[in-house]
């Protein structure tokens, strides 16, 4: 009898074998930005890569645009493992208790593109990703987007220009003490609720790169845009660390070298983007675009030094001069 129930037992584990064996392992990656943005694209050649590189036994589900999770609760729902995969700009997570990554929206603290990827490779980069595993969450890597332009419906050549006006912006106390220096309102407002608040007037103005404006049609509901390119919009790729760390070894290492590839080809088009997205705003022509003198740089960079002295209690001041260290005699984008 027992050698009986033992075959059938055999027998029924045998055909639930290959059964199991096809089940892939599932990553949700959410975001919220369009696929025709670098972020999009980037997540979009992840999941080309993963799903080649693993022969299927991983499978990417992309859910963009917010589409799935809002900015305010994707981390949340990441830590609950309700997604595995997220890409949130760094301006993000000053909610989580990682306050150290809104040093990254300190006006002008990044000079050029090649200064701020030697902040995330090197030890700022690396040792803020070991705080975010205190949270349940590995950082895999960092995408960029782009220098932040601002756009409102009121000429902004100067400084003085933004007096009074309200702006949105991502949930950083950075970026709110940013836009009270210069005497503007600060929003936060989760970017899927950027255009109807900017078409509704709830807000006058808000800060991107160009390819997060044309991509939302922000430039349809915008009179004015100005190259101020002031900060920077740059994403820390993220998975629950729970799910990361129990995963086989082999697919986790091919998994990091689809992120590293997937990484390289991000940076590749980001600038590309947002160039064509810039001329696709003059095309447009709904937005008249101005681009400061260089007197009137001067001016958005005296109106707004006082940020970082301001901020160096809530982000670190040690932070700060390692930024300003690492970054010092690059030049100017
Ligand atoms: C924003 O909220 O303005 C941007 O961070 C959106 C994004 O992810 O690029």
């Amino acid at each position: 009898m027992t050698v009986r129930i033992l075959g059938a037992f055999v027998c029924a584990l045998a055909f639930a074998a290959p059964a199991a064996a096809q089940t892939p392992i599932v990553i949700k990656f959410s975001h919220v930005v369009t696929t025709d943005t670098p972020k999009g694209q980037g997540a979009e050649r992840f999941k080309q890569l993963a799903e080649e590189r693993t022969k299927g036994a991983v499978k990417v589900e992309i859910y963009p645009n917010s589409t799935l999770y809002k900015d305010k609760e994707e981390v949340e729902m990441l830590q609950l493992g309700a997604v595995q995969m997220l890409a949130p700009s760094t301006s993000k997570f000053g909610p989580l208790g990682v306050k150290e990554y809104e040093a990254f929206d300190l006006p002008y603290i990044f000079p050029n593109e090649q200064a701020l990827r030697r902040v995330q490779d090197g030890p700022i980069g690396q040792g803020l990703f070991k705080k975010l595993e205190t949270k349940g969450i590995k950082g895999l890597g960092y995408w960029d987007n782009g220098f932040k332009i601002l756009t409102s419906n009121k000429p902004m050549h100067g400084p003085e220009d933004v007096k009074g006006l309200k702006f949105r912006i991502q949930s950083s106390k950075v970026l709110e003490a940013q836009f009270k220096q210069l005497g503007a309102l600060p929003q936060v407002l989760a970017f899927s609720e950027l255009y109807q608040a900017l078409q509704t007037g709830v807000v006058d103005g808000q800060e991107n790169p160009p390819s997060n404006i044309t991509t939302q049609k922000i430039n349809e509901v915008q009179k004015h845009a100005t190259l101020t390119y002031h900060g920077y919009v740059g994403y820390a790729v993220i998975v629950n660390k729970g799910f990361w760390d129990g995963l086989p070894a082999d697919i986790r290492t091919t998994l990091e070298g689809a992120i590293k590839d997937a990484t390289a080809y991000e940076h590749e088009i980001a600038d590309k983007q947002n160039e064509k997205a810039l001329a696709d705003i003059r095309a447009t022509g709904k937005t008249e675009v101005y681009t400061p003198t260089e007197a009137e740089n001067a001016a958005w960079r005296k109106a707004l030094a006082p940020v970082q002295r301001e901020m160096a209690s809530r982000v670190g001041k040690d932070l700060i001069t390692a930024l300003n260290k690492e970054t010092e005699g690059a030049p100017n984008n």
